[in-house]
């Protein structure tokens, strides 16, 4: 029903009115537990031990969860619990708030199942983060990530930059369950860099070192970078134990395999969709196969069906997160996937997730 009636009646309108316009439905319908129910009823969430596992230590009931973006604010955590996720990635905030680039920022591609987001990490800022999470936390019925980043503002680049990100690290921290800095962000000024650069890289480690984390952390890193970089990520992250993986990937600069006739120029920012699966593939499995057991790894980045979960995780994903995927295929397909997962494993002979986590790491390495 949502994908052959309600979908296209959602895409007659503006996809930036649309998803504040979802979120406002989340929490109308998160606000008392006859509609909780009622959500929960038709989306039926999947519980089969066969599913369950875990990612630093946080246990999950089945490895599908919202990524960042979908839920920026972090204000409809319960109601996606409802619709069947194991987990929340919130975010991303930032150190102060921003308004973000200008509009329109963000652009459907039905053809591709994708969209174009050039969003900028538009976010209300840490301080109003913390102020509603002190409060509203304590009822996340799910394990919560919070993802943070350098605000988008044009006074703030070098070492200003990089003290909103601390800044918002510092007071997120408090909350949830991990922590994701997002390093990657291909719409905003200089964010990139921080996992591009060497130097600015290594520099951030030390900076957030001295933060003395108390909360597992992520680094989310871009689809595009080489494999000398990642290598470079990986050594230089080594010696942190605070660091316990990476988010892969965020969105592509590129615009590959996207065939729509809609795309042109004037849509400016990253793409996500099918289209980036290939790139965000290579960029886990070339991680995972360099970086376990010592590194856990989030895999994301063009899930469209089950096969583009099971592969991520024989890639080396302990949890797989959608965004895209959702919006396209709507409610009832978080459970429809973890279903399917289910049945896949068992054809597999597989008795948990735990044992095909990684199982085709080396076999994509060497082809
Ligand atoms: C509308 C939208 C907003 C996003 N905002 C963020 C964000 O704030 N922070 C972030 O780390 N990633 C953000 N992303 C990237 C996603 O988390 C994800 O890395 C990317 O979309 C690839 O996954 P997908 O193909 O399942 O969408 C956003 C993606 C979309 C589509």
């Amino acid at each position: 029903m949502y994908e052959k009636i309600l979908k296209p009646v959602f895409f007659l309108f503006d996809p930036e009115r649309m998803h504040h316009f979802f979120n406002r439905v989340g929490r109308v319908l998160q606000s008392n537990g006859l509609t909780r129910w009622i959500v929960r009823a038709i989306c039926r969430p999947v519980k089969d031990p066969a599913l369950e596992t875990s990612i630093a230590g946080i246990k999950l009931i089945h490895p599908l969860g919202v990524g960042a973006g979908f839920d920026k604010e972090g204000r409809i955590i319960p109601i996606l619990k409802e619709v069947g996720f194991s987990h929340v990635e919130a975010g991303t905030v930032t150190g102060r708030a921003n308004p973000g680039n200008p509009r329109p920022r963000l652009w459907r591609l039905p053809e591709d199942n994708a969209l174009i987001v050039n969003y900028g990490l538009v976010s209300g800022g840490a301080d109003a983060a913390r102020q509603r999470f002190a409060k509203e936390s304590e009822e996340w019925p799910i394990p919560a990530g919070m993802s943070v980043a350098k605000a988008n503002l044009p006074d703030l680049a070098g070492e200003d930059g990089l003290e909103d990100l601390l800044m918002a690290f510092q007071k997120l921290q408090l909350y949830g369950d991990y922590v994701t800095v997002n390093v990657s962000c291909p719409n905003v000024g200089d964010s990139c860099q921080y996992c591009e650069d060497a130097d600015v890289y290594r520099y951030l480690l030390r900076r957030l070192d001295e933060l003395k984390s108390f909360k597992p952390v992520f680094f989310k890193l871009s689809p595009e970078l080489g494999e000398a970089r990642m290598l470079e990520i990986l050594r230089d992250s080594e010696p942190y134990a605070w660091v316990r993986g990476f988010v892969l990937t965020n969105l592509m600069h590129g615009r590959d395999g996207l065939k729509s006739p809609k795309l042109n120029e004037s849509m400016r920012g990253g793409a996500s969709g099918p289209g980036l699966r290939e790139k965000a593939d290579r960029v886990l499995a070339f991680m995972a196969y360099h970086g376990r057991p010592r590194f856990e790894f989030i895999g994301m980045g063009g899930i469209n069906s089950v096969d583009d979960v099971y592969r991520k995780i024989k890639l080396g994903a302990s949890v797989v997160q959608v965004v895209t995927g959702l919006i396209y295929h709507g409610p009832l397909w978080p459970s429809r996937l973890m279903r399917q997962l289910s049945v896949k494993l068992k054809e597999d002979g597989y008795s948990s997730i735990a044992q095909a986590i990684g199982a085709d790491v080396i076999d994509t390495i060497n082809n």
